[in-house]
């Protein structure tokens, strides 16, 4: 029984681990970068370069995030208005989806804080 309990933490452990690579995440960060990849990375990339699969057919493209000069002119507000109420909630485009009903303040601003990882 203890030793069937031990052995499933350590399955659960591993295949965590193996899911976030071979850099150990904290649980929130795991969190966001999972709500990235199922969510953003078809259009925004999984790399944020604006080239997720979805993005061949969009015009204008999804944002690069790794443009960094851009980025910069952008504040955290607009970013985290474009996430919550969608693309056209800031004069972008309205292939930007709102997520309001899928995410809560405090996760939009978790990926707020993610894409702007993606330049350091
Ligand atoms: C269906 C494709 C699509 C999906 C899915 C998508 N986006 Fe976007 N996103 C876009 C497009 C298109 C734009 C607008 C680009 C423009 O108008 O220049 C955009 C713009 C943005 C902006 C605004 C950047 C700025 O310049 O202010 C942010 C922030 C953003 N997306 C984050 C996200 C996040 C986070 C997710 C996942 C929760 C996501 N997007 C999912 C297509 C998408």
């Amino acid at each position: 029984m203890h030793a069937k309990r031990i052995f499933a933490i350590v399955a659960v452990s591993t295949l965590l681990l193996g899911w976030s690579g071979t850099r150990v995440l904290a649980a929130d960060t795991s969190a966001v970068k999972g709500d990235y990849m199922n969510f953003c990375a078809r259009c925004h990339g999984p790399t944020g370069q604006g080239d997720g699969p979805a993005a061949a057919s969009l015009s204008p493209r999804p944002r690069n995030f790794t443009d960094c000069a851009t980025m910069k002119k952008i504040s955290d507000d607009t970013l985290f208005k474009a996430i919550k109420n969608g693309g056209a909630s800031v004069g972008l485009s309205a292939s930007m989806p709102g997520w309001s009903t899928a995410f809560d303040d405090s996760e939009i601003k978790d990926l707020v804080t993610f894409i702007r990882g993606f330049c350091h």
